[in-house]
């Protein structure tokens, strides 16, 4: 069936105008002031909202064994928590263990999403561990469409991988074109101060930080600019926290390095004083790299202003309070690091950002979905709205008012690090190629309907 969605204040990375948009079938097929519906089709009155391309959300872990648990949701609740909140696409980090094999576990990874997921949906490869049967599987990975790694500087002996792997993963990631996308702390010296914190008897979470302080992050960023630089590999450096890390990549960046950088919504609303609450409600806001003091909140928000920062994602990682998050009471090494958000970016970001002042729409638009897409071989499919394009789209609502709770949320965890935050707009319909997956944020989409991504490597 046809969808109109006539009136809407259309507002994408560049342009911002009102006028009609018809879909058909599963793209835009007309943007124009007066467009006729055409028989049978559904109307949606946009006036006095937005309209903007589906948001995308390029860091996100839905199926994750990750210190001694498993994060909370699958791809019915991930994927209805998503476009409640506007994400009509996501790319899940897919990160096998080092014993698992790269093919085997990148359809583990699959098996979860196909056939539940309700929006369009890829992977990031982690890269876990690099011989030549590891890279013979990762040639194939990326020929099945999935045109981007993923690696990990930290968490020795689980998902990190050393520089000889590191050298060679950004040698194939160069030869094929495929971009990497890396977690960047020195594993080494987190181990050793994680080590000596709690032998000093400081094992609550707000020792968190000061086990992986800014300089940890910053000297990761520069040892993998270090390497892309050798290699002429293209990388992006997620979850990035701090002032310092952006430097180290920025610097590279001046040198002539292909490098580009996320943060993340936890770190643009919180800091460091979260992950002291009393009584270890800290470990709700337990997430590596850790947040940080308001100082680089700022930096921050000002990096992503000057268009320094490409993309705001969420690396959304859901653990529950009791009985996960707990598993580290007496040893802040033992809480299982992430913030759950999937949900809440986009209106916090509009909420936080556009409406006090710190950004405008389009930054907004361009950080929350249209770089996404151009970095991972999505544009102009997805990210933007224009003729031939996937009709993704989010008709938002900037009168509404509300406030962020675990009791009305869809993710399925059982807190909200944002509890009682006050919410300036949010999503009224959401549409994913031509269907109305959501509307006045309640999903009324079909689980399924999400379809894989294949993208073509776009680093050449
Ligand atoms: O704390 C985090 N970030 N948890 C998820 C795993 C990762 O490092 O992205
Ligand atoms: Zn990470
Ligand atoms: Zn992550």
């Amino acid at each position: 069936m046809a969808l109109l969605i006539k009136n809407g204040r259309i507002t994408t990375a560049t342009d911002h105008y009102v006028a009609d948009i018809l879909c058909e079938g599963e793209t835009i097929a007309a943007i124009g002031r007066g467009l006729a519906a055409p028989a049978g089709a559904e109307v949606i009155d946009a006036t006095g909202k937005y309209v903007f391309p589906g948001f995308i959300d390029p860091h996100v872990h839905i199926y994750l064994p990750f210190m001694g648990t498993y994060s909370k949701d699958d791809y019915d609740s991930g994927s209805r928590a998503a476009l409640v909140g506007g994400t009509t696409t996501l790319i899940e980090m897919c990160c096998p263990s080092r014993q698992e094999e790269p093919l085997s576990g990148y359809e583990l990874w699959l098996s979860k999403a196909e056939g539940l997921s309700a929006c369009d949906y890829s992977f990031h490869m982690a890269v876990t561990r690099f011989d030549d049967s590891a890279e013979k599987q990762l040639r194939e990975i990326v020929k099945r469409g999935i045109a981007s790694f993923k690696i990990f500087l930290a968490y020795k002996g689980a998902f990190g991988i050393d520089d000889y792997e590191l050298y060679q993963t950004l040698r194939l990631a160069k030869e094929l074109g495929v971009i990497v996308t890396a977690h960047c702390e020195n594993a080494e010296l987190v181990g050793a101060m994680q080590k000596r914190l709690l032998a000093e008897g400081k094992t609550g979470p707000e020792w968190h930080e000061p086990s992986r302080p800014v300089r940890v992050e910053a000297e990761g960023v520069h040892h993998l600019m270090t390497f892309a630089e050798q290699t002429g590999a293209h990388v992006y450096v997620v979850h990035t926290s701090n002032s310092d890390a952006v430097w180290a990549a920025a610097a590279a960046r001046q040198r002539g390095v292909h490098v580009w950088i996320e943060t993340v919504a936890p770190y643009l609303m919180l800091d460091e004083t979260y992950a002291a609450k009393p009584d270890f409600e800290g470990a709700k806001y337990v997430m590596s790299p850790p947040l940080r003091c308001k100082r680089h909140q700022d930096a921050l928000w000002n990096a992503l202003a000057s268009r320094m920062i490409s993309t705001v994602a969420t690396d959304h990682a859901p653990f529950d309070y009791q009985g996960q998050k707990e598993m580290g009471r007496g040893d802040f090494t033992k809480i299982p690091n992430g913030i759950p958000s999937i949900e809440d970016r986009v209106n916090l970001v509009y909420t936080y950002g556009v409406q006090r002042g710190r950004i405008d729409l389009h930054t907004f638009v361009d950080a929350c979905s249209t770089q996404a897409a151009k970095l991972f071989g999505l544009f102009p499919r997805k990210g933007t709205i224009a003729l031939g394009s996937d009709a993704d789209l989010v008709v938002y609502d900037p009168q509404y008012r509300g406030t962020i709770s675990q009791k009305t949320q869809t993710m399925n965890v059982d807190y909200s690090a944002f509890e009682g935050w006050p919410i300036e707009g949010r999503p009224s319909a959401v549409t994913v190629r031509g269907a109305v997956m959501v509307r006045e944020a309640k999903f009324v989409g079909q689980l399924g309907y999400g379809k894989l991504l294949k993208r073509e490597p776009t680093h050449v």
